[in-house]
């Protein structure tokens, strides 16, 4: 391990990490090592950030959507013990999606069944070392969000030599902002209305998917040294909102004691749209983030995803304690001009 990977390794708590080109990255390689092991038949929550999907396929492995369940958005546990009743499953991908923690019978269940678990941290930062790898994000919008980016391997159990010569074997990082612009400029002009938007947007996904080489990244090293101050800081943030943001609409997440989240995140059960559109107009950052995997990428009915799809506002935590009060309390104003 070099310097970073020991750093990362001591952070985490864990005997080994890999530093990556980004959370992408580490999951492609975490699959290539699956592949190899014959073990390609890789169950996803389906309300998840689309690149662990495209990354997956990426790699030669065969996804299985499972849902959500509607307590926390993670994992549902028995939509997937329906799956494992019907199908061989190989790995669980763990998602803490929001930083919200996956149920800990998952673990249990995929260790009583020989399933291999990949655990996704990149939206927060405890790792469980129950899991046999598990991903880290320091990208875009991520806790360590640095310019240079980056991801991580990071695992109690398994040694990396594997997932380390394939790493250097990725290309190195070249014009990446420039083809991330390229890309987000592509999505939003995507045609929502037209039949074949899911289609187009698998396609763009899957085209604008990079793997890319670790370099060093000396920014992260200050990051980490941050890293306390900074999930306490958005646990402090979860507290605020949850006291101030109390409307009948408003249907809230059940988290453990331990979470760290990434946004706040809930369910808005009417108007959520016209909402949205008034608080960007009011310059309050937020989103409706995620699409469900299984609409862009099969055609199956998996019906919390499709309706946490119209209900999830995510609002942020990285900002003042006075903006978050005045964001909250204009939403709770326009909730209560809506008069219904
Ligand atoms: C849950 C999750 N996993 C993985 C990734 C990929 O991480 P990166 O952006 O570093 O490639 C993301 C990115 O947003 C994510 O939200």
């Amino acid at each position: 391990m070099n310097a970073l990977e020991k750093k990362i390794a001591l952070s985490f708590k864990v005997k080994n990490a890999l530093f990556t080109g980004s959370g992408t990255t580490a999951l492609y390689l975490s699959f290539l090592y699956l592949k190899r092991l014959g073990k390609n038949k890789i169950l996803i929550p389906s309300m998840v950030c689309p690149q662990i999907t495209c990354a997956a396929i990426k790699a030669g492995c065969e996804v299985i959507f499972c849902d959500v369940n509607l307590k926390n958005y993670t994992l549902d546990f028995k939509s997937l013990i329906e799956i494992y009743k019907k199908q061989k499953i190989d790995c669980i991908v763990l998602v803490h999606i929001y930083g919200h923690f996956c149920d800990e019978k998952i673990i249990d269940f995929a260790k009583k069944h020989s399933i291999f678990l990949l655990e996704d941290c990149a939206q927060t930062y405890k790792v469980n070392k129950k899991c046999d790898l598990s991903i880290l994000s320091f990208g875009h919008t991520k806790f360590l969000e640095n310019r240079q980016w980056g991801g991580g391997i990071v695992s109690n159990k398994l040694s990396l030599n594997f997932l380390k010569k394939e790493n250097k074997k990725l290309p190195l990082k070249e014009n990446f902002l420039q083809k991330y612009d390229e890309y987000r400029h592509k999505y939003y002009s995507l045609d929502k209305n037209s039949p074949k938007y899911y289609e187009n947007l698998k396609n763009l996904l899957l085209e604008h998917t990079f793997f890319f080489k670790s370099k060093e990244n000396p920014l992260i090293f200050k990051r980490l040294k941050e890293l306390d101050k900074i999930c306490k800081n958005r646990k402090k943030n979860l507290k605020i909102y949850e006291s101030i943001l109390k409307h009948k609409f408003i249907k809230k997440p059940i988290l453990s004691k331990d979470c760290i989240p990434w946004r706040y995140t809930f369910r808005l059960l009417n108007n959520r749209e016209f909402i949205l559109e008034e608080l960007r107009k009011a310059n309050i950052d937020c989103s409706s983030w995620y699409i469900p995997n299984h609409l862009i990428f099969s055609r199956q009915n998996l019906k919390n995803a499709e309706l946490l799809n119209k209900e999830i506002v995510n609002l942020w935590l990285n900002i003042s304690t006075k903006k978050i009060r005045q964001n909250c309390f204009f939403m709770l104003q326009l909730l209560n001009s809506l008069n219904c």
